[in-house]
């Protein structure tokens, strides 16, 4: 049953597949979209660039004008909605009932975000559970108060911990498999020494962990706190120390996620190695500010690239708007912009499932802006 369902799946996705494959610069619906609930935030953490240098507007959207951008969307072809972007969502007075409100217009799409968790407290977590809230990312950036501490400027160890604790609670005595709780664990020079630990603690919490690369947006505060200072044999040698201790733990899913970063050495990050990897990205997805800002992803985190306001406008339009077409006419050019040669988004695998194809059928490369080897 379970295989027929994942076949059906995979069939129902497969004009987003080859809407893809083709890049044209003209994209059909996004199926994952991000809208910014809170453009202002409680913390400074140390590796964010919310921290000091972004410049744009802060502040929060209403649930009123979060419904003015969300009627406007194509509820069919969404499958997945983050609340989240640069700020903490749950600042937002009205975050669950914005969670709710998106429920209620559709329950297939899947609703979740990140956060920093320091205001979840028993209340928050118990209207998140209830408004139907599918996936929580909590970010929790050290195994220790001080590397915790010394990261996430502002928040308390203790405090965050509790308040994991408290869902985890929660969620059993409502009897509720939702939300999933992951935690985010952005990689750097302070808390790589940590995994181990962090091992340890997420298998006894009994949540899953993923572990992101640091991505460098500003070239000296971010160098310096990033695994590029280290070496090798050292960068290694604490994943690996993580990995012996996921074994003995049985902990399948965290070792997969250590053995993912294991192959990339911890980063994926600004190193060069990504410049001409291909990113489907723009075809997928778009990120809109809490202002109403559309913006490619969440690497424009200034408007740098904006395909236009959504209150003033129509999604359809703006989603393929000239802005929005020249910058994936660049997308496939090969050559990353400077923001996208910083990120270490890449869709290399996909694109060699289709230089595949494209051998097999040499035709298809006659129906692609993308060139395929
Ligand atoms: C921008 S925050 C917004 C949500 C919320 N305030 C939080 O901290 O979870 C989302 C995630 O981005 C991560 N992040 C921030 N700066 C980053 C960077 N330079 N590279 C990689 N991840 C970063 C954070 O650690 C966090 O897990
Ligand atoms: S809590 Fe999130 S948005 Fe705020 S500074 Fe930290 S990482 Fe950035
Ligand atoms: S490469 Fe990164 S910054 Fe560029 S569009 Fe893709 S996800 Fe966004």
């Amino acid at each position: 049953m379970n295989k027929i369902r994942k076949y059906l799946r995979s069939i129902k996705k497969l004009p987003k597949t080859l809407d893809v494959y083709r890049s044209k610069p003209a994209a059909k619906y996004p199926f994952d979209i991000t809208i910014e609930c809170s453009g202002t935030c409680n913390l400074r953490c140390k590796h964010c660039i919310f921290s000091e240098y972004m410049k744009r507007g802060k502040g929060i959207i209403k649930f009123e004008d979060f419904k003015k951008l969300f009627d406007k969307l194509d509820l069919k072809s969404i499958e997945l909605i983050n609340f989240a972007g640069y700020g903490e969502p749950l600042i937002n007075p009205e975050i669950a009932k914005i969670v709710r409100y998106v429920g209620t217009r559709n329950k297939k799409i899947n609703k979740y975000l990140v956060t920093n968790a320091v205001l979840l407290n028993k209340e928050m977590s118990r209207k998140l559970i209830l408004v139907g809230l599918d996936e929580i990312y909590i970010s929790f950036d050290g195994a220790t108060k001080k590397t915790y501490e010394k990261i996430r400027r502002g928040s308390r160890f203790e405090l965050v911990l509790e308040n994991i604790k408290d869902l985890i609670k929660l969620k059993k005595e409502m009897s509720s498999r939702k939300p999933k709780i992951i935690i985010y664990f952005t990689l750097m020079k302070d808390n790589i020494s940590e995994l181990a630990k962090m091992t340890e603690l997420v298998d006894r919490l009994g949540i899953e962990i993923q572990i992101l690369p640091l991505v460098i947006r500003r070239d000296k505060e971010d160098m310096d706190i990033s695994l590029k200072g280290m070496s090798k044999e050292n960068i290694r040698k604490h994943i690996n120390e993580a990995i012996k201790k996921a074994k003995k733990l049985k902990n399948k899913k965290i070792l997969a996620e250590l053995e993912k970063i294991k192959k990339t050495g911890g980063m994926t990050e600004a190193s060069g190695t990504w410049d001409n990897a291909p990113c489907y990205s723009p075809w997928t997805t778009c990120f809109i500010t809490w202002d109403g800002e559309i913006l490619p992803c969440c690497h424009f985190w200034d408007g740098q690239i904006s395909y236009g306001n959504l209150f003033n406008g129509n999604f359809n339009e703006l989603w393929n708007s000239k802005t929005a077409r020249n910058f994936r006419k660049n997308c496939v050019k090969g050559k990353r912009n400077t923001l996208c040669a910083r990120c270490g988004n890449q869709n290399s695998e996909s694109y060699k499932k289709f230089c595949m194809i494209t051998k097999i059928l040499p035709v298809l490369k006659n129906f692609s802006d993308r060139s395929y080897k």
